[in-house]
């Protein structure tokens, strides 16, 4: 597997001072808070996304420095991401998040809300800092976004009716906004033409989706010690996700497992078995390269530099995890 330290070399060191960073922005105004945020940030996570802002804002400032505009992009980037998967435990009942217990089971739900929404709103207050209209638009309607996948993917739960449009609508809504439109932003902030900005949009659009197809295959096919989260939680908690879509294709008893809540013993393993045996996993595997594939045709764009090449690279990494 693609390392992701060594794909992000051109901004290693950008990454670093960012780490440093995290933990320092959200300050010390309340110790329960900052405790919670610097143990999410201590422990870490890929930081893919706001490699990516660092990479578009290097390869879109060929001939300068980054700003510390961009640089702040990327930690507010990083800010959100971690709220929403604060959010996200809680609404998911999920008990571990990057190898280590989550906030709401580590406090309780009501230190988690809080420390998500602080976290949110502390990534405001810093949007709004960076004095550009138009990138804070973009990331606000990030944070509009987030819930609504959430919320599109609440109600629709154990519903078999739901089409591979309606998901990957609910993905970008919860995953591939963030990344796009803070590719964007990257971009308006080196001041890129319109049609430049769209590709880095589309580039972080199409990147995303493969990215969430990716995490939905790993559900089924990885353990909860290579994830640092739980593994198989998905289908049991009625969320379906393209391996579970493609299968019901091909396998009708796999409707009557999921209608029924799997109430009767032995329906979810049934249930997994099934979707093991179909091709759902293999087509949901091509559909996350096709999406890959789209996002590397959006940096044609881009001149030649490492930071592009680091671009194209990050897109055969997110199909590389399946391995
Ligand atoms: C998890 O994102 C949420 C999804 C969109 C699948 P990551 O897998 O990037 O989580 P961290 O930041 O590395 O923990
Ligand atoms: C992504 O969805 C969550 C957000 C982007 C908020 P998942 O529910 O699949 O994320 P994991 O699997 O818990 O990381
Ligand atoms: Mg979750
Ligand atoms: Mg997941």
């Amino acid at each position: 597997m693609t390392s992701a330290t060594s794909l992000f070399s051109p901004v290693e060191a950008d990454l670093r001072l960012l780490s440093e960073n995290l933990i320092q922005l959200v300050g010390t105004r309340h110790p329960i808070l900052s405790a919670a945020a610097e143990y999410l940030f201590g422990a870490g996570g890929k930081r893919v996304r706001p490699a990516i802002v660092l990479l578009m804002s290097r390869a879109t400032m060929l001939d300068e420095d980054i700003t510390p505009r961009h640089r702040r992009l990327a930690e507010i980037t990083e800010m959100i991401h971690t709220a929403s998967l604060v959010h996200d435990d809680v609404v998911d009942e999920a008990q571990m998040r990057r190898g280590v217990p989550t906030v709401h089971s580590l406090f309780d739900n009501r230190v988690a809300i809080l420390a998500g929404d602080f976290l949110f709103g502390q990534a405001a207050w810093y949007l709004a800092n960076l004095d550009n209209l138009e990138v804070v638009k973009l990331l606000s309607k990030v944070i509009m976004d987030l819930p609504t996948g959430e919320i599109q993917q609440g109600v629709t739960r154990f519903d078999t009716s739901i089409t591979l449009e309606a998901y990957l609508e609910k993905s970008y809504y919860k995953t591939a906004s963030l990344i796009a439109n803070s590719s964007k932003a990257a971009g308006l902030l080196s001041d890129v033409s319109r049609e430049t900005s769209e590709h880095l949009y589309n580039y972080g659009r199409h990147w995303g989706l493969a990215f969430q197809i990716v995490d939905d295959i790993l559900d089924f096919t990885g353990s909860a010690d290579t994830l640092g989260k739980p593994a198989s939680s998905d289908l049991k908690s009625g969320n379906l996700t393209a391996p579970a879509l493609f299968a019901l294709e091909e396998k009708p008893y796999l409707e009557v497992l999921i209608e029924r809540k799997f109430a009767q013993e032995g329906d979810l393993e049934q249930a997994i078995a099934l979707i093991q045996d179909s091709q759902g996993i293999k087509r949901s595997r091509e559909l996350a390269a096709h999406h890959a594939q789209l996002a590397v045709e959006h940096l044609a764009d881009l001149p030649p530099s490492e930071s592009r090449q680091a671009l194209m690279n990050m897109t055969d990494y997110v199909l590389s995890r399946l391995y």
